[in-house]
């Protein structure tokens, strides 16, 4: 099996920088996939792991723009990857515009953009209008852009830390579509993952790897995920 892509989202957690530093010891360093973990950014630094990754970025390299954080800052303290357009900044009012940008920016610093996209509130939504609105969120982020660069993670919205993921033939259907319609070549699975349920979407072909919240912040539970 080709290797796989997990990264852990630590999105606003843990609160000291002690407690991040020793959630990441007990994170498993060697692992038959690719690991990157994202903490929030105040730890970046002080983690100890391999691959690590931010959650956010500024579209903007440099200048009057209070309290962003450049791709050019990223890329300096050796940061290969970045997660941008996750559903919770999109609640905050995160257009695909602006998710575009970011990946612009991120891609002149050589960093891989993770893009999040996603929709509907609940596991009923209708199965046509998903896949439009999914296309058309991945097809703004990556305008002007070489798709092969880029990784999407696909997360339904009602599956994020609910407890309910999607099934693994969901995902696989939305990743099979997301890789056939614009080239990209990884696509991940999102929301609701965990060391239960995760061998049965790995097993999935076109899906790549997994984007973890939750049980990111579990390292059993994650370290079960990346020895799958
Ligand atoms: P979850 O979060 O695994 O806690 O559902 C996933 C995400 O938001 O990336």
């Amino acid at each position: 099996m080709a290797k796989k892509l997990i990264v852990g989202n630590w999105k606003l957690n843990p609160m000291t920088v002690s407690e991040a530093v020793a959630l990441a010891s007990k994170i498993d360093v060697v692992s038959a996939n690719e690991v990157v973990i994202c903490p929030p950014l105040p730890f970046l630094e002080s983690i100890e792991y391999p691959h690590v990754g931010a959650q956010d970025c500024s579209p903007h390299i440099k200048g009057a723009y209070t309290g962003e954080v450049s791709p050019a800052q990223l890329a300096s303290m050796g940061i290969k990857y970045c997660i941008v357009g996750h559903s919770e900044r999109r609640a905050m009012g995160e257009s695909d515009a602006l998710v575009n940008a970011k990946v612009k920016a991120l891609l002149d610093y050589k960093i891989t953009p993770i893009i999040c996209v996603g929709y509907g509130t609940n596991v009923q939504e209708d199965e046509l209008e998903v896949t439009d609105v999914i296309a058309h969120q991945v097809m703004e982020a990556i305008e002007e852009v070489d798709p092969k660069k880029v990784v999407v993670a696909y997360e339904p919205v009602w599956a994020i830390g609910s407890g309910k993921p999607a099934t693994p033939d969901h995902a696989e259907q939305i990743a099979l579509y997301i890789t056939t319609k614009f080239g990209v070549p990884r696509v991940l699975y999102g929301g609701s993952a965990n060391g239960s349920n995760a061998a049965g979407f790995l097993a999935e072909a076109h899906v790549s790897g997994l984007l973890v919240g939750g049980a990111s912040l579990l390292a059993d539970d994650f370290n079960k995920i990346i020895q799958l």
